[in-house]
């Protein structure tokens, strides 16, 4: 059984199926509040910017009545230079049960996890992980379609920098989809065909087959020089626009881990109309995503901190 969530590469397929199947089994009570956690303390420790994340932890911990604490990073004694492990301990001594963090450093929570003794989850470190993140998109997939088995997904854009992207493969492959990663490329190293997928620079030769398409955040804040030549060239390459709508078969879904960049990964026109008027069989997710991440997180919570019981 584990204990922490640090990536999904360290997860069995069964353990992603059991938080699948928690979620199902949570969904049904959604309206009232559970007892499941009373008495245990979760903390969240952000060091990047989070607003969706951060907040459906924190919904998530209270419905299962933890006691939830957000750190606030930018007036705590880390900013003063005391190490994040101490900060970590004192919390600890004050009866921190699971902490939930964030961080610019890709795999941190790696090396926390055999100084630190409580559960720990990545809410997405640097370029490497978000495997809350892929869980809920799993699950949001799961039940528009059912089962992932065979299903064609695609995701778009900045694959390179993609925390979700990285954790989202492993799950997607692990539940029988098959999965084609579109971007420039620039932004879409070949060595992500080890991984056992495909990688295409022609999004619309990949938009009619798709199942599920996933838009990428495209990830200002780590892009080097040059890798793109202009974010209207992006757009006009790699951007979902009102044009492209069509290209998608219907059945299909439309997601996006937010926040958007929109004029960048999505024009403002095609949000416009998948918002109001979509396509016909075409369904968007953006907002179900947001809503599955409650459901999904306090499984988790329950998994990591109950387990079998
Ligand atoms: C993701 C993140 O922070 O990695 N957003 C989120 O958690 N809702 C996606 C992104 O910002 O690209």
């Amino acid at each position: 059984m584990p204990r922490h969530l640090l990536g999904l590469q360290h997860w069995e397929t069964r353990h992603i199926e059991e938080v699948m199947e928690r979620s199902f089994f949570f969904s049904r009570f959604r309206e009232r509040k559970l007892d499941n956690l009373r008495g245990r303390l979760v903390a969240a420790l952000f060091f990047e910017p989070s607003t969706r994340t951060k907040f459906s932890f924190e919904v998530a911990a209270r419905w299962l009545s933890a006691d939830f604490y957000n750190f606030p990073v930018e007036l705590s004694s880390v900013v003063k230079g005391e190490t994040l492990l101490d900060t970590i301990q004192t919390l600890k001594s004050m009866g921190l049960n699971a902490l939930i963090i964030r961080h610019s450093h890709s795999g941190l929570l790696e090396w926390l996890k055999d100084r630190v003794d409580i559960s720990l989850i990545n809410a997405g470190d640097g370029a490497h992980e978000h495997p809350t993140q892929a869980l809920l998109d799993l699950f949001t997939i799961k039940n528009n379609f059912t089962s992932l088995q065979d299903l064609q997904v695609v995701m778009v854009g900045d694959i390179k920098y993609s925390r979700v992207v990285r954790s989202s493969i492993k799950g997607l492959l692990e539940m029988g989809a098959r999965v084609k990663l579109v971007g420039p490329p620039t932004l879409l190293p070949e060595s992500f065909r080890e991984k056992g997928v495909e990688i295409s620079w022609d999004l619309e030769g990949a938009l009619p087959e798709a199942d599920v398409v996933y838009l990428l955040r495209l990830q200002k804040e780590r892009q080097q020089n040059g890798l793109l030549p202009s974010l209207k060239e992006y757009t006009r390459l790699y951007g979902l626009t009102e044009n492209r709508l069509s290209l998608l078969k219907s059945g299909s879904m439309v997601m996006h881990p937010g926040p958007m960049n929109v004029g960048v990964e999505i024009t403002s026109k095609a949000l416009e109309k998948l918002d109001g008027d979509p396509p016909p069989g075409i369904t968007v997710s953006i907002q179900r995503q947001v809503e599955s991440g409650i459901i999904v997180r306090a499984a988790l919570l329950d998994f990591l901190m109950r387990g079998d019981r």
